[in-house]
């Protein structure tokens, strides 16, 4: 049996549900590819995962950016930069992936963990506490 890549943490909630839901699901999408990266899995596997993965991250991303516009957040330009960013990459890795210029190594695994990681508890606590601040979470 495999070990999770990432083991989720009480430190990692923002401490507003829709949000941590969300992100446990990235969580989960992020161990169900690095299983399939220790098992050896078939590139068409991976693929899936990953397609799978990063259209989640999209429809997260736009859920926040969406709580962005709702309630005017301060931060909105640096934070979608970041969104944008990470979306970029991982699309710029899935395709010299398919096209077979790159492999899947562990150092992608760690890209994914520390971003995501970092993300949630720099940026995305940022805005839910401005938010409760504010009295609109
Ligand atoms: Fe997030
Ligand atoms: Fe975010």
């Amino acid at each position: 049996m495999a070990k999770n890549l990432i083991t989720w943490a009480d430190k990692y909630s923002v401490g507003y549900k829709e949000i941590d839901d969300q992100h446990k699901k990235l969580v989960d999408m992020i161990n169900d590819l690095y299983a399939s990266f220790i098992q050896g899995k078939a590139d068409e596997t991976i693929e899936n995962i990953l397609t799978e993965m990063i259209n989640y991250t999209d429809y997260h991303f736009k859920i926040e950016e969406k709580y962005f516009e709702k309630y005017n957040y301060s931060d909105t330009k640096l934070h979608k930069e970041q969104h944008q960013g990470f979306v970029d990459k991982v699309t710029d890795f899935y395709n010299d992936y398919k096209n077979g210029n790159v492999t899947i190594s562990y150092d992608v695994m760690d890209f994914l963990r520390k971003w995501l990681l970092n993300h949630i508890l720099i940026s995305d606590k940022k805005f839910v506490n401005e938010f409760k601040n504010n009295n609109v979470f």
